[in-house]
């Protein structure tokens, strides 16, 4: 059967990555979070004082670039693959909520951008690739043969989002988690590089009420009918 690329993009805490890895493993193809590459970039700029509450060097985040270093790597018995930074499985660290307050403003750098870029299309040179992000269908893969384009209300992925950190053991408020998700849609979408925006030709799809399964088997479908399409 003919493989293809599928690109998923949409708002924070949308459900994607879900999606994408269900639909991933279903087909037989890899799944590449793309977030999770901002999100290392931006632990590494925590953890070596490029960026905090009261400081953000953008000049040393730029010369820092050559040695940080992202590699997926999947074991058995981890259900996908983590990213590791600088030969360290960060998988869990990058999820907290600080690394999601800081990891906006990062993803607005250019030259973060395009080394991301770099990587993520080399990633899905063999095509049989899901990923998902903010500008997979516009930027990274223009000519998948499938974009998705996912939406839902900010208050209805705050609580998906809340429920989840919580679930984590993290001690968080849900007015935090909201005003995380709105400054992140603002950054997203109004930022000069590659803005968060519907890619020409994606496909979109609202899942405010939408449970996993309709997402799964609408998505599915829609790529069953791009693998059969010649
Ligand atoms: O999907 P996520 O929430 O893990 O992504 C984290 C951040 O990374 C998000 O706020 C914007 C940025 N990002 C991006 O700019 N481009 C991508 N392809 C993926 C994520």
């Amino acid at each position: 059967m003919r493989k293809i690329t599928i690109a998923i993009d949409g708002y924070s805490s949308t459900g994607k990555s879900t999606v994408a890895k269900q639909l991933a493993d279903y087909l037989g193809y890899v799944y590449v979070d793309s977030g999770a590459m901002y999100r290392a970039v931006t632990l590494y700029s925590m953890q070596n004082g490029i960026i905090s509450k009261e400081n953000f060097d953008v000049e040393k985040l730029k010369e820092s670039l050559p040695s940080i270093h992202l590699k997926f790597i999947k074991e058995e018995a981890w259900n996908k693959a983590h990213i590791f930074l600088n030969g360290k499985d960060v998988e869990n660290e990058i999820r907290n909520l600080d690394v999601s307050e800081f990891v906006s403003p990062i993803a607005t750098i250019h030259e973060v951008r395009v080394k991301l870029v770099a990587q993520q299309q080399q990633l899905g040179l063999e095509k049989g690739v899901v990923m998902d992000g903010r500008d997979i269908g516009t930027v990274v893969f223009p000519n998948a043969e499938l974009k998705i384009f996912m939406n839902a209300s900010a208050p209805e992925r705050a609580q998906r989002r809340y429920k989840e950190l919580v679930e984590r053991g993290e001690t968080v408020s849900f007015n935090d988690v909201l005003k995380n998700i709105e400054d992140r849609d603002h950054i997203d979408t109004t930022r000069e590089d590659s803005p968060l925006r519907k890619a020409d030709g994606a496909i979109e799809i609202d899942n405010s009420d939408m449970n996993l399964d309709d997402q799964f088997h609408t998505v599915l479908q829609l790529a069953k009918d791009r693998i059969a399409r010649r």
